[in-house]
């Protein structure tokens, strides 16, 4: 990769002195910043071609900070579109139906832009990447964007324990300095607070369909929906009904397709915690001590001050 030239990150990338850790095969990618967000290395060391990449008007790309609830709407934009067939959307595991645009070849995964390139539009693109990394191709070719955001604290606890068991990953270390690392946007993507901001601000804009997943747990129906028309879809209600109940949290967790045990069992350690861990609203108050919750409200409030995005911590 160039690291000059005229590029969005041009003289900033920071280059850690951290090394790349490899354990029976599984390495440990040291994080990297490209403007100022750390990027697994193999991201970041490889982001002029993830920022060339040029998206037909026709594809969707679906937004997310890890760990908010990316894979729950992939699957129900492929059963939308799909007409609620789920045996067609079996038909091969989530991340060769709906790339991952900026992973890149690993010896577990092939690269997003590999899989995008053997696809025809309209295609389905999955980004963890923040409002300003994504590539300006897809604003200019006003490509659908749906974005799905998660309470920080909830989003905090599944990206704690998803961490602990993704051996690519590095390492969560104790809960404790977890919380500072997530408060301070040290974890691989980023901070919280930006990424969710970056696409609340963009959202009228850009007509991106801001989703949260608290709504979509208490009235799942009503999301798919919601869903539904921005896709310019029109199901039949039984066919919605079937959708709602294939993507229910236990209907996932059952579905090879979607519950990520594709992945090789020594990356994705699912004895350590499952993929499909929990998927519930309010399980944060099963690891905050009272006294770290005063202190990531406190700088909660600091650090959302002016923006009145409608999260909720309990439905
Ligand atoms: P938990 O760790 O809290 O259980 P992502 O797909 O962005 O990686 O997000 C994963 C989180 O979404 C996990 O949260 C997972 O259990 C949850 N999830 C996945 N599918 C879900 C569904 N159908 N209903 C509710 N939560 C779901």
């Amino acid at each position: 990769m160039s690291e000059g030239g005229n590029t969005p990150y041009s003289n900033s990338i920071q280059r850690t002195s951290a090394s790349i850790q490899c354990h029976q095969r599984i390495c440990k990618f040291p994080l990297i910043n490209v403007r100022g967000v750390p990027l697994m290395s193999y991201i970041a060391n490889n982001f002029d071609s993830i920022w060339d990449f040029k998206p037909d008007p026709s594809d969707l790309l679906i937004a997310t900070y890890p760990k908010a609830g990316t894979t729950w709407a992939q699957e129900i934009v492929d059963l939308l579109l799909h007409n609620g067939d789920a045996e067609i959307c079996r038909r091969a595991p989530v991340t060769e139906r709906v790339p991952f645009l900026e992973i890149f070849a690993t010896p577990e995964t092939p690269s997003g832009l590999e899989l995008l390139s053997k696809m025809d539009p309209p295609r389905v693109i999955k980004t963890h990447l923040p409002f300003q990394l994504v590539p300006p191709g897809f604003w200019e070719n006003k490509c659908k964007t749906i974005y799905v955001a998660r309470n920080a604290r909830d989003n905090l606890v599944s990206y704690y324990h998803f961490d602990r068991m993704n051996m690519a990953h590095p390492e969560p270390g104790p809960w404790e300095g977890y919380i500072h690392k997530f408060m301070r946007g040290e974890l691989s993507w980023g901070s919280w607070y930006e990424h969710v901001k970056g696409y609340w601000k963009e959202r009228e804009e850009r007509n991106i369909l801001y989703l949260f997943y608290e709504d979509m747990k208490e009235n799942p129906r009503r999301e798919v929906e919601r869903i539904m028309r921005y896709l310019e879809l029109s199901l039949a209600d039984d066919v919605i009904g079937r959708i709602v109940a294939l993507t229910s949290f236990e209907s996932m967790k059952d579905n090879p397709m979607a519950n990520y045990t594709f992945i090789p069992e020594r990356v994705f350690v699912h004895s350590i915690s499952p993929f499909m861990r929990k998927g519930e609203v309010g399980d944060w108050t099963n690891h905050f001590t009272p006294e770290q919750l005063r202190m990531f409200e406190e700088d909660y409030e600091k650090q959302m001050d002016e923006f009145d995005i409608p999260f909720r911590t309990n439905i």
